[in-house]
């Protein structure tokens, strides 16, 4: 993986999973990162529960090596299934540990996941009915994750909005919208009385209100750079609002924007279970104080 790469660490592969050297960083393409690997001896299936449990409690089997022995030793720990959120869900709290077979008798311990969830994969009880698009499930996942969203009558202005999944995502929390976008939004989300919709370029000049918005979210189809133009700009200016942004790459991914979003002090560049061929910039108001603990 070039991201990898270009971080100059040591690294192992085992099927999808790199073992390296250092502490943990904060690299944007990995579905989970874990901290505090360890190698530990076992003499048995039993004596490998054993141990896992005088951890901790939850434990999810990557399968590395030996896979039917990792079965085993799984049944033999608490049952753990991986539940999908229901969206206003918090990330629980009780840390949840993955660990693998390195050999017959040694277990790969990996006690916690910058995530919190299992294997980094965030699933949800979907909407089926309400959302024009399925693009409402990034920005779900996005807010469990930051564990924080719009509060009820917030302005938030979305650019990029059409058909209309964050505008109701965003409707459903109680916020007042602003849509930006050349093409229409879904007709009956567009009868909303808390939605505004511009239809027109998101990089032209926007109305006044729009400078006061709590959040300002972009799922805008458009090259990296002018993304980043656009939010360095909206930075430049005082108060600056929450920003969750899609960073969509045509072709192959380009590491260096991707770390010119992420040096941005106070910023978070992931890609979400619900991202395709894009990374989610997040980056919170700084007069919240607070951080993102699962990004
Ligand atoms: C992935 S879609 C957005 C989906 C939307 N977030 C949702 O939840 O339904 C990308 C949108 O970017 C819009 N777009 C592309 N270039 C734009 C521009 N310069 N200004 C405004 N919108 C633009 C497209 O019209 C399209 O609706």
């Amino acid at each position: 993986m070039r991201e990898l790469a270009s971080a100059g660490q040591s690294v192992r592969w085992l099927g999808d999973l790199a073992l390296c050297d250092g502490p943990p960083r904060a690299l944007a393409w990995p579905a989970e990162i874990f901290a505090d690997a360890e190698a530990v001896s076992i003499a048995s299936i039993g004596d490998a529960a054993r141990q896992l449990r005088a951890r901790q409690r939850n434990w999810v089997h990557l399968s590395l090596e030996h896979h039917r022995r990792g079965e085993l030793i799984a049944e033999k720990l608490p049952h753990f299934r991986a539940k999908a959120f229901r969206f206003g869900d918090s990330v629980p709290d009780a840390p949840l540990g993955h660990f693998g077979l390195l050999d017959a008798n040694t277990l790969l311990v990996l006690p916690r996941g910058r995530s919190g969830v299992a294997r980094g994969e965030f699933l949800f009880e979907e909407n089926h009915d309400g959302p024009p698009s399925r693009a409402y499930l990034k920005l779900w996942e996005a807010f469990t994750r930051i564990g924080l969203r719009p509060a009820p009558g917030e302005t938030c202005v979305d650019l990029g909005g059409s058909p209309g999944g964050w505008s109701w995502v965003l409707l459903q929390l109680g916020a007042r919208v602003i849509a930006v976008d050349k093409a229409p939004l879904d007709d009956a989300l567009c009868a909303h009385e808390r939605l505004t919709v511009l239809q027109q370029s998101a990089f032209a000049p926007l109305p006044t209100e729009c400078e006061r918005a709590d959040w300002l979210l972009s799922d805008v189809i458009c090259y990296p750079e002018r993304l980043l133009r656009l939010i360095e700009e909206r930075l430049a200016r005082p108060d600056p609002p929450s920003i969750v942004a899609t960073i969509k790459f045509q072709g192959e991914a380009q590491p260096e924007i991707a770390e010119r979003f992420a040096a941005i002090p106070g910023a978070r560049v992931v890609h979400l279970s619900h991202n395709k061929h894009e990374l989610t910039f997040v980056r919170l108001r700084d007069t919240l104080g607070v951080t993102p603990s699962h990004l």
